[in-house]
């Protein structure tokens, strides 16, 4: 009786040094693609203000989408000796060796926003949207706004990142079931404003016009942005003419919408500060029981709740 009192004893003591580390002002180093997106700098302010709510040490590293750059900043924090890192990879490939001389020192590591294709015994959890289901979300609103018939110029996101792979398969999986949906013409912007702006100035010059071209799909908001500027540059009248369909959600897009530039935007949270730490300082309290993937929901805007999600994001 006594020997399983003492034993009770221990582990309760052990259970509540472990969540006393949790709670410990931890470090935390956070690599983040770069600021290429309106979307990607209200992540960034998101991460920075729930860190200092939660009272974490933010060890903040853009890495200015140079995939090179970001592995020496993780390999960085090791040297730091941070509790945790959180990588928000520019690139799926090429994260294997770094991600392993990590998890040799110790550190656990959480993916957010994007992901790697390096084995997922390399990171605890990836806390991030279904790209996928943003490219088959944007192919489904087009499909019924256009009746299936539809000839679609595409702007395409930085290469190799999960979002341009999987928005881009998610929207041929669903217009790729009507015949007469099909992409025209696929152009990469980089997910910048500017990016999308001269992507479409040269198609708006090799399509006479944007001759035969009935939608604009965008895979983030910047892009298209850049692209609206283009087409009113160009005497073009986007949103009723040409279909204007992309992705985040982002305050001028709403804007875009108002002013009948834009029809359609998937929303993709920004505020996931608190769903990642949440998950970090879990895992650091003791918890093991997190799934590979901690699925963002997703929503869809058009011009009739523009005003709303515009309020609600306190423009
Ligand atoms: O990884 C998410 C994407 O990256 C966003 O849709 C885009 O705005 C950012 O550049």
């Amino acid at each position: 009786m006594r020997l399983r009192r003492t034993a009770l004893t221990v582990i309760i003591i052990f259970a509540a040094l472990l969540a006393a580390g949790a709670a410990r002002a931890s470090t935390i180093g956070f690599a983040q693609v770069g600021s290429e997106s309106d979307w990607r700098t209200a992540f960034s302010a998101d991460m920075k203000a729930e860190a200092a709510r939660r009272g974490i040490t933010l060890l903040f590293a853009d890495a200015d989408n140079d995939v090179q750059r970001q592995r020496a900043q993780v390999l960085g924090f090791v040297a730091a000796h941070v509790d945790a890192i959180v990588l928000a990879p520019v690139v799926v490939t090429g994260w294997t060796e770094t991600l392993e001389k990590v998890r040799a020192a110790g550190i656990p590591v959480f993916l957010a926003d994007r992901a790697v294709d390096s084995d997922p015994s390399l990171f605890v959890a990836r806390i991030a949207a279904d790209f996928n289901l943003e490219g088959r979300l944007a192919g489904a609103w087009l499909a019924q706004a256009t009746l299936g018939a539809c000839g679609i110029v595409e702007l395409q996101g930085s290469v190799g990142s999960e979002p341009t792979i999987q928005r881009h398969k998610g929207f041929l999986a669903v217009i790729s079931q009507f015949p007469n949906m099909r992409i025209l013409h696929s152009l990469g912007g980089d997910f910048t404003s500017d990016g999308g702006r001269k992507a479409m100035e040269s198609i708006i010059h090799s399509t006479d016009g944007l001759k035969d071209v009935c939608a604009v799909w965008s895979h983030n908001d910047n892009m298209l942005l850049g692209t609206i500027a283009a087409m009113h540059a160009a005497g073009l009248h986007p949103g009723r003419d040409q279909l204007m369909v992309s992705v985040d959600g982002v305050p001028d897009i709403f804007r875009a919408m108002l002013a009948g530039d834009s029809n359609m935007s998937v929303e993709l949270k920004s505020d996931i500060g608190k769903y990642i730490f949440d998950v970090v300082q879990g895992y650091l309290g003791g918890r093991r029981d997190y799934p590979k993937w901690v699925l963002i929901p997703s929503a869809l805007h058009t011009p009739a709740d523009a005003a709303a999600a515009l309020a609600k994001h306190g423009f």
